[in-house]
């Protein structure tokens, strides 16, 4: 594995003044939602709590988002206060406002030992635009809402790979630094880089194909891992990369997900990593609910959806992380919450837990493992998917940098 920082680079809530301040504190609660809105997983809401209650003292205003735009589950933050609510036994108070008078009148009228949150931040689409921390300070936003915070806190781990408004356009504004899912985040991967041993394998899997390619790049590039696995729709694209047939169902899905130009990124991986890269040899069909297991080649005709990874890839991609030194599996390898098609994601959890040390990130395989009750036997269990990811292979994450940067700028000071 990679080497990348040094720990204890960035400032904590230990070295900054909270009590009696507004606090900004920037959460990833970013959850799996069914169409009708529910939360289908609270493990990112609970753990923000330790940080919350740490901040008791203070005025909390919390800034966080759900999911993408054009997402069926783009939705308000309602649901996710009522649940902060019901974790900290105490009510945290959500305004549909983002930067407008409402929010900051709200803010103003804050006591210490309130705690509100705000809406989607997503909702303003200066958010989403990849900027330096320098830029983000010149924003809207940011403007408006200075002049009513005192502290901020990155405390959104799973979304620091993203130089995003909310997560930068403070921090070299007024004192920063990380709440306690970053601080416990950076130090249990860092641990990973240090004590994780060769050979390497990275499953890559879920939806995110263009964050998994990006990934696959630059590990095997890198000598970050030894081996990339493909599983999910990252495989799909993979698949049809090489030339094989997956039929117009599932070139469907990968086009109406925006992936449609992540063919031609895989077939320049395939060309630059042959051998490097694993691939299923067959697949789980969904036939009415049913699992149909064939052979990839056989997929073309069959007109039904891949929902896993096939029995035969299962065994083999099991036994290759078994023997594994290091394994980092990232999203699921098939629709895991439809019965009978969340095999393929079980084994390779399972399989994981016996390499010497293992790192699960994503939401989805994240709560994946909880629910099998091996979070024990996993080395660590990360609240973010890209970003745990991309730290470990070796990337700046932006929003963790601008935490050194403020660090530095604070120790300049003194
Ligand atoms: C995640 O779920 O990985 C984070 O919340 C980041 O979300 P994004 O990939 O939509 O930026």
């Amino acid at each position: 594995m990679m080497n990348t920082v040094t720990t204890k680079e960035y400032l904590t809530i230990d070295d900054l003044d909270v009590d009696d301040k507004t606090v900004f504190v920037r959460v990833d609660i970013n959850t799996p939602m069914d169409p009708e809105g529910n939360i289908l997983d609270d493990m990112r809401i609970v753990s923000h709590i330790p940080t919350i209650k740490d901040l008791s003292n203070a005025k909390v205003v919390l800034l966080a988002h759900q999911s993408r735009a054009g997402k069926s589950d783009f939705t308000t933050m309602a649901p996710h206060a009522e649940k902060l609510s019901r974790y900290l036994g105490k009510h945290v108070e959500y305004v549909d406002d983002i930067f407008g008078s409402h929010a900051r009148s709200r803010i103003d009228s804050m006591e210490n030992g309130d705690i509100i949150l705000l809406e989607n931040v997503r909702f303003y689409s200066e958010e989403t635009i990849s900027r330096s921390s320098e830029e983000h300070s010149e924003t809207h936003m940011v403007k408006k809402l200075l002049p009513h915070i005192d502290v901020f806190l990155n405390d959104a781990f799973a979304v620091s790979h993203r130089s995003h408004l909310s997560l930068m356009g403070f921090t070299d504004l007024v004192p920063t630094g990380a709440g306690r899912v970053v601080e416990k985040e950076i130090e249990a991967l860092n641990r990973s880089i240090r004590e994780g041993g060769n050979p390497c394998i990275f499953v890559l899997g879920g939806a995110k194909v263009d964050d998994s390619l990006r990934v696959a790049a630059h590990v095997l590039s890198n000598g970050g891992a030894d081996r990339v696995l493909v599983t999910g729709v990252v495989a799909n694209v993979m698949l049809a990369a090489s030339g094989i047939n997956i039929g117009n169902r599932n070139m469907d899905f990968i086009k109406a997900q925006g992936y449609a130009d992540q063919i031609e990124v895989a077939k320049s991986l395939l060309d630059r990593f042959n051998g490097k890269i694993g691939m299923p040899k067959d697949v789980a069909l969904n036939d009415g609910g049913k699992r149909i297991e064939v052979q990839i080649e056989d997929v073309g005709d069959s007109g039904l959806p891949i929902n896993d990874i096939g029995l035969e890839t299962i065994v083999a991609y099991s036994s290759e992380i078994s023997a594994a030194k290091t394994v980092v599996l990232n999203g699921p390898a098939g629709v895991s919450e439809l019965d009978g098609f969340e095999l393929g994601t079980y084994e390779i959890i399972k399989a994981a837990t016996e390499a010497d040390y293992s790192v699960a990130g994503g939401g989805h395989i994240s709560a994946e493992v909880r629910q099998m009750g091996f979070e024990d036997r996993f080395s660590h269990v990360s609240t973010g998917g890209g970003s745990c990811i991309d730290y470990l292979a070796g990337d700046k994450l932006p929003a963790i940098e601008a935490l050194y940067k403020a660090a530095q700028s604070h120790q300049n000071k003194k």
